[in-house]
């Protein structure tokens, strides 16, 4: 191979952003305050912009606008950065106001996915509202998940038409994905490389003096190549997620702990690095860019990519499917008509920790105990739900199990983690199955009773 082979198809620029020709920006309004949009209303501010939080939910902004608190969503550091930036923060749900003041705007509404596509009205509504006040030379940045092709062939065109002016002349257009995680986004927005495509060379440089100001810019060649940045990211995360559960369910089906194999493999070693086994990809958005990629390539005949992914959410669904048929199987075999269940931790994730409910695997066995077993009485621990499904979220383990005959440890929130299996079931019900989908109990040591089950994901039936 020739030194073409190591071809760098992207260019770092400096924390400072590219070079601005004209007036440099000052503000930036920033379009949805959910988990992506309020981070970086904070991060924006922090690093010097002013900026202006625009959201259609009018209480939101009414509570956000009086408190400068997220009380509604868990983010570390988020309640603390509103308040000490609040002077360079407003809040707001007029377009007009924020695209008045406004000399970028960064579009973070939800695209949440039906099926296998992304429903794109929140999106659609928020580019319509801001071509109706667009003004000359403002920039326009995409950060929702959205379809490859989405900003050339779908915003571009509606922007254009609607506020009758020209990309590139009038105003300019950018994608730049997320790639924060919940729970540590506000360290991430620092820290992560961010990838910046514009749709010409004017709308990249605007976009980096943004971005660039909150650290490191991949410039990327075009919008698409951002978009396809974003599925794959999350795609191959993925792909990885199903290669650790079904590699588990061979170790298992050898008899051998697959968490064993993972960090010895792993230990000291760069080159491999396997995901721990649990419960497959879950949460409001890892899952969604492998369905677009999976849609993508069934359009485009690509046979092999798409069984591929097909398989991966096969192996989602097996394991959500194995632990319901865990769950009947032992009500059956004990007859139990009321059971009581304790489950812990019903975030979508519990590292880093997250009150986001949406995916949540937890939240799926809850809805298919409560359908298959009206009379079940279910008791929910988690560090940061406040409730879930009008249910009352306890803060304590010890009450939570209490009495229970069947004990799910649903996330991997270090306060479930390195639990005792013997003080676990001290005060449990009896008979009772405890299954562990994160490795959660400390080992070895189970307890001396013939009433105690436990089943571990990765390891299978201890007993
Ligand atoms: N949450 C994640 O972990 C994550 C990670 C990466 C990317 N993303 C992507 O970021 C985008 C936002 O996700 P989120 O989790 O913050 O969603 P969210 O549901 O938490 O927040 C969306 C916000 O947009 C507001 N909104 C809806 N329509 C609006 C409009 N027309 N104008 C202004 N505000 C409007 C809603 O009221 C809500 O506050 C999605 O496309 C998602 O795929 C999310």
């Amino acid at each position: 191979m020739g030194e073409n082979y190591r071809r760098e198809p992207v260019e770092y620029i400096s924390e400072s952003g590219a070079a601005s020709r004209g007036k440099p920006i000052d503000t930036v309004g920033v379009c949805g305050l959910g988990y992506i949009g309020l981070p970086l209303v904070a991060a924006l501010a922090k690093v010097g912009f002013k900026v202006i939080g625009c959201d259609t939910d009018g209480k939101k902004v009414k509570t956000l606008s009086s408190t400068y608190r997220a009380d509604d969503m868990y983010e570390p550091g988020l309640n603390e950065a509103l308040s000490v930036y609040r002077d360079s923060i407003a809040f707001t749900s007029d377009y007009s106001h924020m695209m008045q003041r406004s000399q970028a705007i960064v579009v973070c509404v939800g695209t949440p996915v039906h099926g296998n596509a992304p429903i794109l009205d929140q999106i659609d509504s928020c580019l319509g509202s801001i071509a109706g006040t667009l003004k000359k030379g403002q920039l326009v940045v995409l950060r929702s998940t959205v379809p490859p092709g989405f900003t050339l062939n779908h915003a571009r065109p509606l922007l254009e038409k609607k506020s009758g002016k020209k990309i590139g002349k009038d105003f300019f257009l950018a994608y730049c994905p997320e790639r924060t995680i919940e729970g540590v986004s506000l360290h991430e927005l620092l820290e992560l490389p961010k990838i910046v495509a514009g749709v010409d060379e004017r709308s990249y440089e605007l976009a980096s003096e943004v971005f660039g100001r909150l650290g490191r810019v991949v410039k990327t060649p075009s919008v698409t190549v951002a978009e396809l940045c974003k599925i794959a990211d999350n795609t191959y995360r993925t792909l990885n997620i199903a290669f650790a559960n079904e590699f588990a369910s061979l170790c298992e089906a050898l008899g051998v702990d697959s968490y064993d194999v993972v960090y010895s493999v792993n230990t000291a070693y760069e080159r491999t690095k396997i995901f721990r086994p649990g419960l497959g990809a879950a949460g409001p958005c890892l899952p969604k860019d492998s369905k677009i990629a999976a849609y993508l390539s069934r359009e485009n005949h690509l046979d092999v990519f798409s069984s591929l992914l097909n398989s991966c959410e096969m192996s989602n669904d097996r394991v959500d499917r194995q632990l319901k048929e865990i769950t009947k199987e032992f009500m059956t075999k004990n007859s139990l008509r009321t059971p009581k269940v304790g489950i812990l931790g019903v975030a979508f994730k519990g590292w880093p920790e997250t009150d986001d409910v949406r995916g949540s695997e937890g939240v799926e066995l809850l809805e298919y105990i409560e359908k298959n077993y009206p009379k079940a009485r279910i008791q929910i621990f988690d560090p940061y739900v406040k409730q879930v499904k009008g249910k009352k979220v306890f803060r304590s383990v010890r009450t939570t199990v209490e009495g229970a005959n069947l004990i799910l440890m649903m996330t991997d929130h270090p306060s479930i983690m390195n639990i005792d299996i013997k003080e676990l079931v001290k005060s449990a019900g009896s008979p009772v199955l405890v299954v562990d989908c994160w490795h959660n109990l400390s080992r070895p040591g189970l307890p001396n009773r013939d009433d105690v089950q436990v089943y571990s994901v990765g390891k299978g039936w201890s007993n």
